[in-house]
């Protein structure tokens, strides 16, 4: 009996030590999991610095070693059209509120000192005037605006709707009477008579109507076989826009946000995608690409720098899935910065840097 009773105690310390030595090693698995990710992704992300400095930022196919950075073009990467005037450090600045904002005073001033002239001095395009960056499009445009939000510091803001909703399918807006900008997103997922008719509206009318800057990207519900996927439909609607654009390209900044590529199997099933997958993005790019710039290729309006980013992104969300099937105790809480179940929507890890492209790119010469 007493030997039963040290036995079943004993037992039961020898069980609670074993569950204490599993515990530790539980968490010492854990910690060598986290550094091991941490060391890799950190590794990884030099590599994508590396990728894209080498391959891309800093490529010395052009004359003189010439970057496309040093030119001024960080947005289209298939050619240099125009190289920078003067000055300009040649440097990818990182751009935080400071500078984001720095710069937009110098562009208000740009488009606007002439107007504080007292003959044009009304209620429309007198004080409350502002700069106007127009974003339009589907949520892959969404999520790009979202991340140029990100870099604007919220003095004063006023939204419509109050707070963001994120998932939103519908026009949203911020305004700062501080900095004197509006940032408006159009859900504009269909290609249709309505968005045409908006672009030509913005391109004859005068000049207070219109935003200053235009990012537009409309795709990738064309491809949806729920929304009939006529690829001819919506090349002949490319084909009617493709002017109106391109005179509104003349008065206006318009950047045409390039179909990044996918994620191609479905993230809970692992089931291939048959509506949006990267051979048919790359069929709506080509398309986009020969309605815009075929004969209006002066205008630098297609934005295809970031593809790379994306990129790696995806590689990454491979890489991410493999690990996480082995060690089963890595998960990101966050799911904004890296979703790799969001097969159409890269993460903050990837359009943050985007963001980036686009402030160095419409920003550098203030700098
Ligand atoms: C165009 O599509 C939008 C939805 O994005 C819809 O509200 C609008 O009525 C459509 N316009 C035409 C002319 O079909
Ligand atoms: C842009 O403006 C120039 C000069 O005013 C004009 O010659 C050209 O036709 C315009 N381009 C478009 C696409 O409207
Ligand atoms: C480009 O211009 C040519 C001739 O001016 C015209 O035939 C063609 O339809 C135009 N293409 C687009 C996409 O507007």
């Amino acid at each position: 009996m007493s030997n039963l009773l040290c036995c079943s105690i004993w037992n039961k310390r020898f069980n609670a030590i074993l569950k204490w030595n599993a515990f530790k090693f539980s968490v010492f698995l854990l910690i060598s999991v986290v550094v091991t990710v941490v060391i890799l992704s950190r590794n990884h992300a030099r590599n994508i610095e590396a990728d894209f400095s080498s391959s891309y930022l800093f490529s010395s196919s052009s004359p003189a070693n010439e970057s496309p950075l040093c030119s001024g073009n960080l947005l289209d990467k298939r050619q240099i059209r125009y190289a920078k005037e003067g000055g300009g450090s040649c440097q990818l600045l990182h751009y935080n509120f400071e500078r984001a904002v720095g710069c937009f005073d110098a562009l208000y001033e740009r488009h606007y000192s002439d107007w504080n002239s007292p003959h044009i001095l009304n209620h429309i395009n007198g004080p409350n005037r502002k700069l106007h960056f127009a974003f339009i499009g589907d949520s892959r445009i969404r999520q790009q605006f979202f991340n140029f939000l990100k870099l604007i510091p919220d003095y004063d803001w006023e939204s419509q709707p109050n707070p963001l909703p994120s998932g939103h399918h519908g026009d949203m807006e911020v305004t700062s009477d501080i900095i004197r900008l509006r940032l408006s997103f159009q859900w504009r997922p269909i290609l249709n008579d309505t968005v045409i008719e908006t672009i030509r509206q913005w391109a004859t009318a005068s000049a207070t109507y219109r935003p200053n800057f235009i990012v537009i990207g409309i795709t990738v519900w064309h491809m949806l076989h729920s929304e009939g996927a006529d690829f001819k439909l919506y090349k002949e609607k490319l084909k009617e826009l493709a002017p109106f654009l391109g005179q509104l390209a003349n008065v206006s900044r318009v950047i045409w946000l390039n179909q990044y590529p996918v994620i191609e199997k479905y993230g809970y099933s692992g089931a291939m995608n048959t509506d949006i997958f990267s051979e048919k993005i790359h069929r709506y790019n080509k398309a986009v690409t020969s309605a815009l710039q075929q004969n209006y290729s002066g205008m630098r309006m297609i934005w295809d720098s970031s593809n790379i980013l994306v990129e790696e992104y995806i590689r990454g969300c491979f890489l991410y899935v493999r690990r996480q099937r082995e060690s089963h105790s890595f998960s990101d809480p966050d799911h904004s910065y890296i979703n790799c179940l969001d097969f159409t929507h890269p993460g903050y890890s990837a359009l943050s840097q985007a963001a980036q492209l686009l402030f160095n790119d419409i920003c550098n010469e203030f700098y």
